[in-house]
């Protein structure tokens, strides 16, 4: 499959069978993350794979717990991937002051975008959620005060092949200009 192929392929998949993924599987996916790009080559990250099924299931209940029930689509995946930031390198945080920004938060960006690409290449569904409880789901993983978790991804087989229909998207000569 081409990179372009690949691309068109992912998209949000909230509907999961029960089929489980593979461990292979997601470290291929991890190792696509692992060689995303990242300020000072920081690589802010750490990827916890919750693929069994009772922590998966008490994670989802810190995931949607108080007013984060939207997204209950996720009880039915069987992976979830809480992605956890590490923010070390003191040169980055004096770039993230300077410049007034947060590099450590593209850098998550990136790094989750391989990894959610190259699960569509194996055709594996994912879907980013940004709208959980962090503070349960740093407490029932015993996450580090210091650290952060600002997404988790789902994953998970599309139900009966049933691929959602892609999302508009704002019209290229609106996102871009050439000079
Ligand atoms: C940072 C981020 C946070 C998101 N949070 C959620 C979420 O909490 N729940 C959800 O169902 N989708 C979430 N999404 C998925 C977006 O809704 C989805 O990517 C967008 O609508 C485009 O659709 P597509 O992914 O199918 O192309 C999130 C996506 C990103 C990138």
């Amino acid at each position: 499959m081409s990179i372009e192929e690949v691309i068109k392929k992912r998209l949000s998949i909230r509907k999961y069978d029960s089929r489980p993924i593979k461990r292979e599987d997601i470290r291929s996916c991890l190792a696509a993350a692992q060689l995303a790009p990242s300020a000072c080559n920081a690589q802010p990250w750490e990827f916890i794979i919750v693929d069994t099924p009772a922590i998966r299931d008490t994670l989802c209940d810190a995931i949607l717990s108080g007013i984060y029930g939207l997204n209950s689509f996720i009880r039915d995946a069987p992976v979830l991937v809480v992605v956890v930031a590490d923010e070390k390198k003191w040169f980055v945080k004096v770039c993230d002051f300077v410049r007034s920004t947060k590099l450590c938060l593209i850098d998550l960006g990136i790094a989750c975008e391989h990894f959610v690409l190259r699960a569509a290449e194996l055709g594996i569904g994912t879907c980013y959620l940004g709208w959980f409880n962090e503070r349960k789901v740093k407490k029932i993983l015993k996450i580090a005060r210091t650290k952060r978790v600002h997404l988790v991804i789902s994953m998970g087989y599309s139900l009966n092949n049933d691929t959602p229909q892609p999302k508009p998207r704002k019209e290229l000569c609106e996102i871009s200009r050439f000079l």
